[in-house]
């Protein structure tokens, strides 16, 4: 599919870009692990996390979907870095503005996303998601991501509680 956006890793320059984009989905968005309150990162510690990411020996990444200079979508690979026993798989987080969902993009972010992943030789993905989120676990299924558990309560929101799957594959 040909999809006219670009992708690039974040340097510190889209800091404020991304700290919007995420207050932003929180708003559009019921399926993340944060709503309307934003995920409470501020400019200094998201321009921190992305110099860390920029490190010669992290392998965790941050992918930025950008039509011209609007980021559309983020997608990031989470690695501990710290726990050489556990610093072979990656936990996936993806999203894109709500004005841009249902249209393939998200095929194309996680195809990207899988791309890199398996350049910096990571084994495996894992992820959460809401059992209820049809489009995203459609989309999981689709990359042969495979549920592995279910996380009961996993998440509290207006007052209702909602389960997750843990969902995951090799590559
Ligand atoms: C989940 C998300 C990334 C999917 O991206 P998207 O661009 O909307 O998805 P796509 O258009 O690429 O569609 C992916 C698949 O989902 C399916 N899909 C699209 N809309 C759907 C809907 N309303 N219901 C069920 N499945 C749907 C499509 O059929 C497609 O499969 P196909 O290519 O075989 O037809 C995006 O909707 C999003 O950011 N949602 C909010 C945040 C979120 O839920 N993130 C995941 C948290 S775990």
């Amino acid at each position: 599919m040909s999809i006219d956006i670009k992708v690039v890793f974040p340097n510190v320059y889209d800091a404020a870009k991304i700290v919007n984009y995420m207050e932003q989905i929180g708003k559009e968005s019921d399926f993340l692990s944060f709503g309307e309150e934003g995920p409470q990162m501020t400019l200094s510690k998201e321009i921190g996390y992305i110099q860390h990411l920029q490190e010669e020996n992290t392998k965790s990444f941050m992918l930025l979907f950008k039509k011209g200079e609007e980021i559309v979508g983020i997608t990031t690979i989470s690695i501990r870095e710290d726990r050489p026993r556990m610093s072979h798989f990656g936990i996936l987080g993806i999203s894109i503005l709500k004005k841009y969902w249902g249209l393939g993009y998200g095929n194309f972010l996680m195809e990207e996303t899988l791309k890199i992943s398996k350049e910096r030789g990571i084994k495996k993905i894992n992820l959460e998601v809401r059992t209820d989120n049809e489009r995203a676990i459609k989309l999981y299924n689709k990359y042969n991501f495979e549920i592995e558990g279910k996380i009961i309560k996993n998440t509290f929101i207006n007052n209702e509680y909602f389960d997750c799957y843990m969902m995951g594959r090799e590559i």
